[in-house]
Formats: C-alpha cells, structure tokens, sequence
C-alpha cells in the first residue's frame, strides 16, 4: 500500500509524526511525505523535523505565504502533479489549514482515497479560515479520524456516514507523551530568567486577533496589566510580530518591564516552558489540548473553540479578547482559583497505532 502524508504547518509536523513512525514500524506500507511549505522558517519547519525525527520530506512544494486563494491554489497545482505520477493508494492529511484542504481536494478529484486525522472539529464559526477547512476536508474525506465523542456528533449532523468515522484519540498528544520528560529537563525557563511556575506563556497568531489593530491593541493592553502580577514570555509568531511592527505597537511592549517578547521556539523548548508556566494565554487550538494534558491552566483568547472537550473536561476557559476579561481570567488564576482538569478518552499516546491499524485493514490496495 503507498500513502502520502501531506504535512504544510508548524502544526501539522506535530500532528504527523507518530503516524509517520507507526507506518515506519508497520510492513506492507510504503509512505511518501509531502511537505507543501506553507510553513518554511526555520524556526517553523525545521527545527520540528529535526526535533521530533520526522523524516527528510520526499517532495517540498515550496508554495510559502501569500493569500488564502493563491495559497490553496498554489497547493493543488503542484499536488495535483504529484498524485499524477505517484497515484497512491491513500492521502493522509492533519488538521484544518489551508495545505490540509488543498491536498484533500485534489486527491478527492483523482478518486484517491483521502483520510482525515482531527475530524470533525468545528467552532461554529465561518469567519475561521480554518472553519471553511474543516468543513470541505471533512465533505471529501474517505476516513474521518476523530479526537472525541463530540467530534462524531458534528460529523454526524453534517450526514457524513457513521461507517467513515472512526474514534480514535489525539495525535498530538501521542507527540506530547513521547517527548514530554526529554523537554521537562532542558531547563528552558532559567534561559529567560524564569522560575518554575511563576511566569505566564503567551502565544498570539490567529488572524482575527492579530490582523486587526484595535483587537491586537486590546490583548496587548492585557498583557501589559497581567506582567504587573506575573512575567510573560510572549512566544510570537511571524505573522504577529509583523504585525505589531506595521502597527507600530512595539514601544508599548518594550515599556513593559515583565514582558519579554521573543521568536517562535522548537517543539522542546516550548513544552518545557508550557508545563512549567503558571499558565498559558493563547489562541492556539492545540496549545488547548496540551495544556489540558499537561494539567495548567489555560485562557484561550478567543470568542469560541473547536475543542469544547478541552474546557468540560480539561483546564482551558475562553476568556474572549476584551481587555478586562483575559485579565479577570489571569486574576483568577493568580488567586488560586482554578479547576483541574482531568484526561479525555484515548488521549493515550496511542492514536497513531489505532488510525494505522484501520488504514491497513480498510484502505483499499
Ligand atoms: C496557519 C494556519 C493556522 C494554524 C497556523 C499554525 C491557515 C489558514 N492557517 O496560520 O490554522 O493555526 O498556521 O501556525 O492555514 N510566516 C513566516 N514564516 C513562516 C510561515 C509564515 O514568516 O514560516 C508569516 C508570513 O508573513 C505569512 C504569515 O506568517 O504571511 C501567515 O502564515 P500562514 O501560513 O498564511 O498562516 P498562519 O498564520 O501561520
């Protein structure tokens, strides 16, 4: 059987790599990984292949950043040329951003059997690119892998046949379990002149929290009153530290004597940072889950999640991204006031193993 494993994101080499391993381990199975390059720092692509032993890609799409149409359009032309030459078996995609529709599209337009590992997620809301994503990449998908029971529920109401969908944990906590004692000695919060639980981790990178000044203006006005209780670590993504830049937003940073902002890290040293924090501000979807794992708490500066489990049943609460309700949330924390939360169903390590032994008994040959 010969797949291809489309990777394209910082999140979705996270996401790939124990399925890359488990098929590595698995004979009868010969894989390819694509890597479309919507992703391609260094410190955003690299440094996770290097640290999490994905292997080399096989074929590097190059397409970088541009907008969302050319971007996805970008996509499907040169993977279209792929799937032309190789025509395998099955394509495996990851989670919900633009390389992930992209490349199920156009397997689903060859007849080549696509396979979607973080189905059925949904924030209910379509001003969410990743929203769109979610929806088209599930509509195609030959088998919908899925992270929890709630999952299933939004597959089934969208009519995807029950026969497609398959419950069978998280992958990015497969990752997270595997690595997690290698990360908690690196010591990483004494290099930013932190103690153990006594900062506040801070990542930023959704489009409709940083593209937007007034919006970016407020979280940062947060930020600014939390450091008065709490250093913060802001752990910035390229497209926000562009846009503080372009915003002219840096001055108010630098006046913030307990703020340090610095570049994207590696998979190690930001576990070890996020397991030691006293929390985590972010609007990251699976910062959510790996907080819950983890057991710190975390405030999601969002207005809605795709991850509801993280908050019933983990240590996430949405806080919004108005000034003084991401402060109230910290406060809460900082008081000693906060739950704890406890491990979702099959968030085990072992996703990999289930969604590899269902591919190699169903995926046709
Ligand atoms: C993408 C995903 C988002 C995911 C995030 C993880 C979509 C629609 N969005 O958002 O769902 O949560 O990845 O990080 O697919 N840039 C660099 N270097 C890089 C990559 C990006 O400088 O290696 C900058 C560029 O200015 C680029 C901007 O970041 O324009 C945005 O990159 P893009 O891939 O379009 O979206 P992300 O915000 O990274």
């Amino acid at each position: 059987m010969h797949i291809i494993n489309v990777v394209g994101t910082r999140p979705n080499f996270v996401k790939m790599a124990p399925i890359v391993e488990e098929m590595n381990r698995t004979p009868g199975i010969k894989q390819t990984l694509v890597h479309t390059g919507q992703h391609y720092d260094e410190s955003m692509s690299r440094v996770f292949f290097d640290e999490l032993g994905l292997p080399k890609p096989d074929i590097y799409l190059g397409v970088g950043s541009t907008s969302h149409a050319r971007q996805t359009a970008q996509v499907m032309v040169a993977f279209e040329e792929v799937l032309g030459e190789s025509r395998p078996d099955l394509v495996v995609v990851v989670g919900d951003v633009n390389s992930t529709m992209a490349c199920a599209v156009t397997a689903a337009k060859l007849w080549i059997p696509v396979a979607h590992v973080e189905a059925g997620l949904r924030s209910f809301d379509r001003k969410m690119p990743e929203e769109i994503n979610r929806i088209v990449t599930d509509a195609l998908s030959d088998f919908l892998f899925t992270t929890s029971r709630g999952a299933i529920k939004n597959l089934h109401k969208e009519g995807i046949p029950k026969e497609k969908i398959f419950f069978v944990g998280n992958v990015m906590i497969d990752t997270l379990n595997k690595h997690r004692d290698r990360a908690a000695n690196l010591n990483t919060p004494a290099r930013f002149d932190l103690d153990a639980g006594e900062y506040a981790l801070v990542t930023l990178h959704r489009a409709a929290n940083v593209d937007d000044p007034r919006t970016l203006s407020d979280i940062l006005d947060a930020l600014i009153a939390i450091q008065q209780e709490i250093p913060i670590l802001f752990a910035a993504h390229p497209r926000t530290l562009k846009r503080i830049d372009e915003f002219s937003f840096q001055h108010r940073l630098d006046s913030a004597p307990n703020l340090q902002t610095i570049e994207p890290l590696g998979y190690l040293q930001f576990l070890d940072l996020a397991m030691h924090a006293k929390m985590v501000l972010t609007d990251s979807g699976g910062i959510q889950e790996e907080t819950s794992i983890l057991n710190v708490p975390c405030l999601t500066i969002r207005e809605n999640t795709e991850r509801p489990i993280t908050i019933t049943e983990g240590t996430n609460t949405l806080v919004g991204i108005e000034t003084e309700k991401i402060i109230a949330g910290a406060v809460e924390i900082l008081t000693g006031k906060y739950k704890d939360g406890h491990i979702p169903k099959l968030w085990d390590g072992r996703a990999a193993e289930r969604i590899v032994n269902i591919i190699k008994r169903l995926a046709p040959k």
